[in-house]
């Protein structure tokens, strides 16, 4: 297993068009459908940058601010951040398409965490990442603060611990 890979390497897109099973009564895709697919996409790129079995951790907020209607395509493409011990940040862009209207817009962006574990459900070490676009590079610098936060949020950090996150507010106590 090498010890560092290229973010590129875990890139992933997958395609669905909504279908009138995956829709509310407006027409319009369903949450739930929509972060199942968000789950999927992630998931594959956790796999393909740790090359083991991965489990979600968390899912950072994701707020719906356009709708995606019936017969759109939906591209949903992910990429892992960064990694830290056994856990990989992954980011998530959907862009939704009215092929006859050609019109394409960017609809959510999102986080989500996966931990790379073992056959018995113990997490388990992965390679680093290693970012090289100036994308790449805001994210990965980014992801320390973001884990800082999720991790607080979920009562596993003490908030004063989260040295990164802190000095982002200009809080006493960081450099
Ligand atoms: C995620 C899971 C493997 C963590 O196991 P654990 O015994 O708590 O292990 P640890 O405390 O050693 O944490 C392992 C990693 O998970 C990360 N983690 C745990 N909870 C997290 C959360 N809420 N958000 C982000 N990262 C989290 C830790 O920071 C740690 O990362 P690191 O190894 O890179 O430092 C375990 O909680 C689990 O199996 N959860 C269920 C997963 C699942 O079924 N997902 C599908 C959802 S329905």
């Amino acid at each position: 297993m090498p010890k560092k890979k290229f973010a590129k390497e875990s890139a992933t897109i997958m395609t669905e068009m909504v279908l009138p099973n995956d829709t509310n009564t407006l027409n319009n895709l369903m949450g739930g459908k929509l972060m199942h697919w968000l789950d999927v996409v992630a998931a594959i790129a956790a796999q393909k940058h740790s090359n083991r079995i991965v489990v979600t951790a968390s899912a950072d907020s994701i707020s719906f601010k356009e709708p995606i209607a019936l017969g759109n395509v939906v591209t949903l493409k992910s990429q892992v951040t960064r990694a830290f011990n056994s856990s990989m940040e992954v980011f998530i862009e959907v862009i939704a398409e009215d092929i006859p209207a050609n019109k394409k817009i960017m609809t959510h962006r999102a986080f989500f965490t996966f931990v790379a574990v073992d056959q018995n459900g113990k997490p388990i070490e992965v390679p680093e990442v290693v970012p090289e676009t100036p994308e790449e590079k805001e994210h990965y610098e980014g992801a320390l603060r973001r884990r800082q936060l999720r991790l607080v949020l979920s009562q596993r950090m003490k908030p004063e611990d989260a040295v990164e996150l802190k000095s982002i507010f200009n809080l006493p106590g960081t450099n």
